[in-house]
């Protein structure tokens, strides 16, 4: 399909507007908007927004917005999605969106004392917590625990307390933080000590997505294709080194849904990667087994801290077109989505890799960016590419000399 093609068969699925289609084609975020986002700014950094497609997620058909400058991640993310569909497509579930709030009290002699006179207020800090968040609370969420944890440091030993919140629909950062500092005084008051920071933990342990599929190992290409993807898992289960990269590989799907949905990147990518080695070894976010049909297996679990209130998913006007494209009534099922694709992208990645390997659909696309880094418009992009792709010299000096030929 052409983008127009493509943009109808969007529209038609979720209904966007005319102006939606116009900011999705032309303008993007007004520069006063993107003023107000960040400090100083000078202009915008464009990234394409693709969709992927054929997900079935928990019986639904999803179009899933993606925002990323790498080639071939849509592509992936859509074949393994159209795999997963022989076998029903992608199972999801969540935790609540519980969100930790970090104090850090320090100079206290009795530090274990300290944490049961903590304890011993918890209802007292729930209550001041949550009058600092009248709306979070109307709308069913607000602090709900505490916790405190002992920790040794270079410097002694600390009193850490949990603030547990319930952020409902939002990434909860502003609220937590909020509350956090709030109630820090009064942690002061009764444990004599003194409080530092007061801030949000990306650790998101209590706000956890999984998702599962089982992949046909006819559909995958045969028992090979199904023995060469545990071969893949287990080297990632066994080696820092490659689990990382097979973790890399996850959050490309993961990030390009955060960045179309206005999500802070950064935290799930610490939340993530944070998250792969809570066992105190670095393994992978996935897991992958052999069924008793012999169909792969997969599953994924990891804090997935994402809003669809709040923030650049309502100030970013793509952002917002993005989660109508979802249909998404809550920050859960953005979540479930997102571990979804997590699981699809490594999917696709692992059986490429025990394969033909990841090269060969990287090239033509690959072939495409270097036609137009030579300066190749429109039908000369693809020309040039194949050319370069038949010839197997896929660089930016042939690119040239081929534009030379054509000029
Ligand atoms: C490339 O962006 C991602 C991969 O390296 C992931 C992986 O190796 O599993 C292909």
């Amino acid at each position: 399909m052409d983008i127009d093609n493509r943009l109808e068969l969007v529209k038609t699925f979720c209904g966007l507007e005319k102006d939606e289609i116009n900011l999705l084609k032309e303008e993007g975020i007004p520069l006063e908007d993107a003023d107000r986002l960040i400090e100083n700014v000078i202009g915008k950094m464009e990234i394409p927004l693709g969709i992927a497609v054929n997900f079935l997620i928990n019986g639904k058909e999803v179009l899933i917005p993606m925002a990323i400058e790498e080639t071939s991640v849509v592509a992936a993310a859509s074949n393994a999605a159209k795999i997963a569909r022989v076998k029903g497509g992608f199972f999801t579930q969540s935790t609540d969106p519980v969100m930790i709030g970090q104090i850090q009290l320090t100079g206290v002699k009795d530090p274990y004392n300290a944490k049961m006179t903590i304890l011993s207020q918890k209802e007292r800090f729930l209550e001041i917590a949550n009058e600092k968040d009248p709306i979070l609370v109307k709308f069913g969420g607000g602090a709900r625990d505490i916790e405190v944890r002992i920790i040794d440091t270079p410097v002694g030993k600390m009193v850490i307390t949990h603030l547990l919140v319930d952020c409902r629909d939002a990434m909860g950062a502003n609220a937590v933080n909020t509350m956090a500092e709030t109630i820090a005084p009064l942690i002061e008051s009764i444990t004599g000590g003194k409080v530092y920071l007061r801030i949000i933990s990306n650790l998101a342990t209590k706000r956890i997505a999984r998702a599962r599929a089982i992949f046909s190992k006819d559909a995958l290409g045969g028992e090979e294709v199904v023995e060469g993807i545990l071969q893949a898992y287990a080297f990632a289960f066994g080696d820092p080194f490659r689990a990382t990269t097979h973790n890399k590989g996850i959050m490309n799907g993961i990030i390009a849904v955060a960045l179309a949905t206005g999500n802070d990147t950064r935290a799930l990518e610490a939340g993530a990667h944070s998250y792969a080695c809570i066992t105190g070894k670095y393994l992978p976010l996935t897991t992958w087994e052999r069924n008793e049909d012999g169909d792969l297996v997969g599953t994924i679990e990891l804090p997935l801290a994402v809003g669809i209130v709040g923030g650049a998913t309502r100030a970013h006007p793509v952002a917002r077109t993005s989660l109508k494209i979802l249909e998404i009534k809550t920050a859960n099922e953005l979540a479930e989505i997102m571990a979804a694709v997590g699981l699809a992208q490594n999917l696709a990645a692992l059986r490429a890799l025990a394969t033909e390997g990841i090269q060969k659909g990287h090239m033509s696309l690959h072939a495409k960016n270097i036609a137009i880094m030579a300066g190749a418009k429109g039908d000369l992009i693809d020309k040039i590419a194949e050319i370069m792709v038949k010839e197997k010299k896929i660089r930016i000096d042939r690119a040239e000399e081929l534009m030379k030929e054509f000029s």
